[in-house]
């Protein structure tokens, strides 16, 4: 049901979503998501009236259009202003205040573990994606000509860790490649025939940053800890995009950055360790013995702002109330709207797969004889839309990721965008 606010709001009251005043909180998102509880995520993901409500939730530069939220998010206005407001508390006596704050930090562990699916002893909360993942892989005993397996379509940054043990540590870095989109059983395939004798460590994104690629991560964890190996997973773009719990994944690392797709503060991530591999791991800064096998250990990073931190509390809030289910439906929805008006275009190179279940927020397409970063830079030029351009000797296109505050308007405008440059080219 439309709430009679809502109704106001859309009738044109307030007509412009992007200049009022009036923001959203967290009990006017609850109360839409109320009215709307009766309803399928699939069915919600389409009504404007629901999705204006939360559009409002955020204090956002509407003169340019944001595709490029695979980068990070804004977070919407309950979320910053809890921020800014356990900053401003820090600041009064950084010592006590902020020690304060620090003590509290365990509602947010608390909070992350149950809901993404973990015990809170197993979740350690990081800067991001990089320092989660790090931690895992600077963390491991591995021995000269150990391997590592993982792919040519991994996080740059990442990869250059595994460079930088191989150069250390003489570790073997072994990277496969794999063609966009392709199957959850050819990934599977690609990754067990590559495996050898020496393989200790196995890597891989939940999905890619670059077309939205996803794995089969329960079944590749498996089959990995079968054979005694380690299963490193990169969730930076999966937490809070689609719904999933980490112990359902059955991995032994899985580090992601809330300021992604959560919405949470710049500078905040986790890091989940499997039990069993809290002990053995070193963390990144050092830690006494004493905390082994405490998950905590891994947060010893010295004097750092709680306030971010703080407010994951809130970003989290946000998300239970508009739902982890409509959001990843939503975010399936603004997908599937510019891709359906523009994927049978015989010029048009779709990179992510679109079927259900394989994508949500993030899509990858590219134009035939028009170079990623040229089209980028027509969207930005001409429409004043952001996004990225990915370059790749095997592919090239554009990373399309939209937001639950991303009216349909701007979706539909980077639709008119795409055709101009396939009907008209973009040499004017
Ligand atoms: C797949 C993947 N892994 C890791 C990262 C690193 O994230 P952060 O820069 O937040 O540490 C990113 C960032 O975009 C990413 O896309």
């Amino acid at each position: 049901m439309l709430s009679r606010r809502a109704f106001l709001r859309m009738s044109g009251a307030i007509g412009g979503a992007a200049l009022s005043t009036n923001v959203n909180g967290l009990a006017e998102v609850a109360a839409a998501s109320a009215a709307v509880e009766d309803r399928s995520a699939i069915d919600v993901a389409q009504d404007e009236f629901y999705w204006r409500e939360i559009q409002l939730g955020f204090t956002l530069d509407r003169t340019m259009i944001n595709l490029n939220n695979g980068n990070s998010c804004p977070s919407p206005a309950v979320v910053h202003e809890a921020y800014k407001r356990y900053l401003d508390y820090s600041n009064q006596n950084p010592y006590h205040h902020r020690t304060l704050i620090e003590q509290n930090l365990e509602t947010a562990r608390r909070r992350l573990a149950a809901e993404f699916g973990c015990d809170q002893e197993e979740m350690a909360i990081t800067r991001n994606s990089s320092e989660a993942l790090q931690i895992a892989q600077m963390g491991l005993d591995l021995q000269p000509g150990d391997e590592v397996l993982t792919t040519e379509q991994d996080y740059g940054r990442m990869l250059t860790t595994w460079d930088q043990r191989e150069r250390r540590d003489h570790l073997e870095i072994t990277r496969i490649n794999f063609p966009v989109p392709t199957t959850q059983d050819d990934l599977y395939e690609r990754l067990e025939r590559a495996i050898t004798p020496r393989t200790k460590v196995l890597h891989f994104c939940h999905i890619t940053n670059l077309t939205g690629q996803l794995f089969p991560v329960q079944r590749l964890s498996r089959m990995a800890r079968a054979r005694g190996i380690v299963t490193i997973v990169d969730g930076a773009h999966a937490v809070a995009h689609f719904p999933y719990q980490l112990r359902d994944l059955e991995c032994d690392y899985y580090g992601t950055s809330l300021h992604k797709w959560l919405l949470a503060p710049t500078g905040t991530g986790f890091l989940y360790v499997r039990r069993e591999n809290i002990e053995r791991t070193w963390p990144l800064q050092a830690a006494p013995k004493r905390r082994d096998a405490d998950i905590r250990k891994f947060e010893e990073i010295g004097t750092h702002p709680a306030g971010a931190r703080a407010a994951i509390n809130e970003a989290l809030a946000f998300h239970q109330a508009v739902g982890a289910e409509r959001k990843a439906e939503r975010l399936r929805f603004l997908t599937m709207r510019w891709a359906d008006q523009i994927k049978d275009h015989p010029k048009l190179q779709m990179h992510s797969n679109l079927d259900r279940g394989q994508t949500w927020g993030l899509a990858n397409v590219g134009i035939e004889g028009i170079p990623a970063r040229d089209l980028s830079r027509f969207m930005w030029d001409k429409y004043r839309i952001v996004v990225n351009a990915i370059v790749r000797d095997d592919y090239q296109g554009l990373r399309v990721t939209p937001n639950i505050y991303t009216p349909l308007e701007e979706i539909d405008t980077f639709v008119m965008a795409m055709k101009d440059a396939l009907e008209h080219g973009i040499s004017a």
